[in-house]
């Protein structure tokens, strides 16, 4: 298993592994062409680490600061995403790409590394809190009605 940053070689990958293996995504956590390719568009703002196992993408995680008016704080990063390949889930490599990732920040010194899940996703919560991440705040209907959102912070 090799960890590294991806690039837009890697969108359509990226692109297969979110269809087959997070189906259940809601819309406003999907991520298509258009968000790949700003994701690579803007490296100041925004990256991605993917997991291969040979040269197969069996996961991905991506993070940003700065990438929109509501998220001006210097230092402030927001994990945008990570899915693992269904066959190669509950081995610890959901982990390995938010450490791989939290390990990148400490780096660029950030102040604040949060994310946002939706309270029915058990297991990413569960991930984020064994790793380290505390709820900050809950908000109903951030993307629609329905679409709750639970934010949690990397406590430090
Ligand atoms: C969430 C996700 C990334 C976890 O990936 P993973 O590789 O299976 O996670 P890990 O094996 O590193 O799990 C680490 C810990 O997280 C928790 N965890 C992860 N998945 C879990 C699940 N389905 N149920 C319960 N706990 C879970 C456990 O505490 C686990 O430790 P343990 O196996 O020692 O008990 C994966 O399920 C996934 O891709 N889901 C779909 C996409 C998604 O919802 N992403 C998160 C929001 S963007």
């Amino acid at each position: 298993m090799e960890l590294r940053r991806l690039g837009k070689s890697d969108i359509d990958s990226i692109i297969e592994l979110e269809k087959h293996h997070a189906p259940d995504k809601p819309h406003y956590a999907r991520y298509d062409q258009e968000a790949l390719s700003f994701i690579f568009d803007n490296p100041e703002s925004c990256e991605a680490i993917g997991l291969f196992d040979e040269e197969i993408l069996v996961g991905w995680g991506a993070y940003r600061t700065n990438w929109s008016k509501y998220n001006k704080e210097r230092g402030v990063f927001e994990i945008s995403s990570i899915v693992v390949n269904t066959d190669y889930r509950r081995k610890g490599l959901g982990e390995k790409i938010l450490n791989r990732i939290i390990e990148d920040l400490k780096k660029k010194k950030f102040t604040k590394i949060y994310l946002t899940v939706s309270p029915l996703n058990t297991g990413a919560l569960l991930l984020y809190v064994k790793n380290g991440f505390v709820i900050f705040d809950y908000k109903p209907n951030v993307y629609g009605p329905g679409a709750d959102r639970v934010f949690l912070e990397l406590k430090s």
